[in-house]
């Protein structure tokens, strides 16, 4: 077992991330000595639930069962949340435990903040991307019909629990997807301040048979990394006024992708590593970083074997990347590699990528 804290001090909370392979039956007492004689409504994905049932061990009525695709990630499905916990009279002492992917974890977390001004919070990855990445750092929201995330808050959890055997039952394509933002953590790793040194880059590329083999106590590691490397960034940059911005890297391109392919096409993580692949041309070709880097980055994807994203229009890229929202009205924001598993915020105007890229 694997113990995280993430000290965030605007908020005085702690929050333990704990990292195990133990039987998922064992999670209904890790969570329950958490939430003690308080009252609980878990929000589970209905995939979760097919295959594991109710493993919290919770009456019927306190269980939220959200149906699986980004499309139910809105306003409307966490007002039904929120109905459901007014229903059952929980109080601020009481807890929401969400319990599935990305779109479980954001939209409960969401819920959990605007209920009674917040009310308690325990996070249940069931994917690898909710967690290395989603679960962990406190981003909760909701889509709109004007874009992905555009109403939501930052709150952090009161613990998280990471359980390996989660992910034995993912399949091949949402494992991998999670596998793209683990890549991204390898080339960001310096710039993340933090105290231990892992060379996830060697890390990754030596492992990668017992990975994709998802080998429970590899599995178990390697989460390690990446959620150390995430709890450096937020701690230091809770609201992503500055530092935070690195977890983007590989993200400016990958959106573009994701809206111009209308978010059928390819998984966040396949879009995220042709972003990557896109930083690391980008910035060689600005000779920012040596050929025998953009090499490395190469070799390394390479050994995963993502699904090949085409090269797009260039054009309708830059036009999508401008209507991003995080986008700055002087420029696009990009993060590039700068040095070996360093990276650095580039604020670049349309031109140059035409010069390079049209
Ligand atoms: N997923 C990026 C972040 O949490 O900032």
């Amino acid at each position: 077992m694997q113990s995280l804290n993430v000290k965030i001090n605007s908020t005085e909370k702690n929050c333990p991330i704990i990292i195990n392979d133990n039987d998922i039956s064992a999670l209904s007492e890790e969570v329950f000595n958490v939430i003690g004689k308080n009252n609980g409504l878990a929000v589970v994905s209905e995939k979760v639930f097919k295959i594991y049932g109710n493993f919290l061990k919770l009456p019927k009525e306190r269980i939220f069962i959200l149906k699986d695709g980004e499309k139910e990630k809105t306003f409307k499905t966490c007002q039904k949340i929120l109905d459901k916990a007014l229903k059952l009279k929980l109080t601020r002492k009481d807890y929401i435990i969400a319990v599935g992917g990305g779109v479980c974890g954001d939209i409960a977390g969401f819920a959990a903040s605007i209920y009674m001004r917040g009310i308690h919070l325990i996070q249940i990855p069931t994917t690898l991307l909710a967690c290395v990445d989603s679960s962990v750092g406190g981003k909760t929201g909701v889509d709109t019909r004007f874009g992905k995330n555009l109403i939501g808050s930052f709150y952090q959890p009161d613990c998280v629990f990471i359980n390996t055997n989660f992910l034995k039952t993912l399949d091949e394509r949402q494992f991998k997807t999670g596998l793209g933002e683990v890549v991204k953590y390898a080339f960001i790793e310096k710039s993340c301040g933090c105290d231990e040194e892992f060379n996830l880059i060697n890390y990754l590329s030596l492992n990668s048979d017992k990975i994709l083999a998802r080998s429970n106590k590899i599995l178990e590691e390697l989460i390690r990394i990446c959620v150390s490397l995430k709890i450096s960034v937020v701690e230091k940059d809770e609201h992503e006024s500055g530092l935070r911005k690195i977890l983007n890297f590989g993200h400016t391109y990958a959106h573009a992708v994701e809206k111009l392919t209308n978010y059928k096409k390819y998984t966040h993580g396949e879009a995220v590593v042709k972003g990557i692949e896109f930083a690391f041309e980008f910035a060689h070709k600005r000779g920012e970083i040596l050929e025998s880097y953009k090499f490395v980055a190469e070799d390394l994807i390479k050994k995963y074997n993502f699904k090949k994203i085409p090269d797009l229009d260039i054009r309708k890229v830059l036009l999508t990347m401008k209507l991003d929202k995080k986008a700055e009205s002087d420029g696009i924001v990009f993060i590039l590699p700068s040095d070996c598993a360093l990276v650095k915020e580039l604020k670049t105007v349309d031109n140059e990528i035409l010069k390079y890229f049209g």
